[in-house]
């Protein structure tokens, strides 16, 4: 079982408000067709969930947002989702929409239902989720990014690797230079300049990807630009990009 994020920012333009990258997923679509394990998507918000949370001031910690906004962020999802399924179908991969109502509760997995998504994905349908507006409980709401879905998804069915879906070729240990860092082995490392957004941009994916490594797993950051470094990933072991080994505790 393989798990691939496909960041907001390689889906998107995320300097421009509502503008998908349609090349750039038709060609993702293309290259994850190469793939013959079972496989989950997670997508990002970009430059339409993130633009709209941030114009309705909304954030990962539960309240009582503006209602207005709540419903704006999910269609804004939906259209998002929408336009990746729809290269999907086009590119012959056969994507189940699946929103994160159907496996969450409050801010928490509903393990029998996230058990249910590898079931899908083993049938040969590719179950594909999103980051998204969620009903959290007592008038409540609160933005669940995809990072976090990884995590949650991880926990629960172990895949064999997780894959980060970038705009960047990976991490960098010098911004500067792009030195990128190859391999990281349970440290953690130093983010310095960091594009914020809503859900905590590069921060967060890191912050994801070390607790997954640490439940053991690998995971890897990888430009979706290329997506064949994708496929290689998965299936020669070939890792160009970052790929942090797992590591159990102990
Ligand atoms: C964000 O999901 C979802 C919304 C803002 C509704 P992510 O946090 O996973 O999005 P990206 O990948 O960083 O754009």
């Amino acid at each position: 079982m393989i798990l691939i994020k496909l960041g907001g920012s390689i889906i998107t333009n995320k300097e421009k408000p509502l503008s998908p990258r349609r090349k750039t997923i038709d060609n993702l679509a293309k290259s994850l067709r190469k793939i013959q394990e079972p496989m989950i998507i997670v997508h990002g918000g970009g430059s339409y969930g993130h633009y709209w949370s941030v114009k309705y001031d909304m954030h990962t910690q539960p309240r009582k947002y503006d209602i207005k906004g709540v419903s704006i962020v999910k269609n804004s999802m939906i259209d998002l989702n929408k336009i990746i399924l729809d290269s999907f179908v086009k590119n012959r991969l056969t994507p189940y929409c699946l929103p994160p109502t159907d496996f969450m509760t409050g801010n928490k997995p509903i393990a029998k239902k996230v058990k249910e998504i590898q079931k899908i994905a083993k049938s040969g349908l590719i179950p594909v989720t999103f980051g998204d507006a969620l009903w959290f409980g007592q008038n409540k709401t609160y933005i669940l990014s995809g990072d976090k879905i990884m995590t949650h998804l991880s926990k629960i069915l172990k895949p064999r690797l997780s894959i980060f879906a970038l705009n960047e070729d990976g991490l960098y240990s010098d911004l500067k230079t792009k030195k990128l860092i190859r391999e990281l082995k349970g440290e953690s490392p130093k983010i310095s300049e960091n594009k914020m957004d809503v859900t905590g941009g590069m921060t967060r994916k890191v912050e994801e990807a070390s607790k997954i490594a640490k439940m053991g797993m690998d995971v890897f950051f990888v430009n979706g630009n290329k997506p064949d470094r994708i496929v290689q990933a998965v299936k020669n072991k070939k890792f160009e990009g970052t790929l942090f080994k797992g590591k159990r505790h102990g």
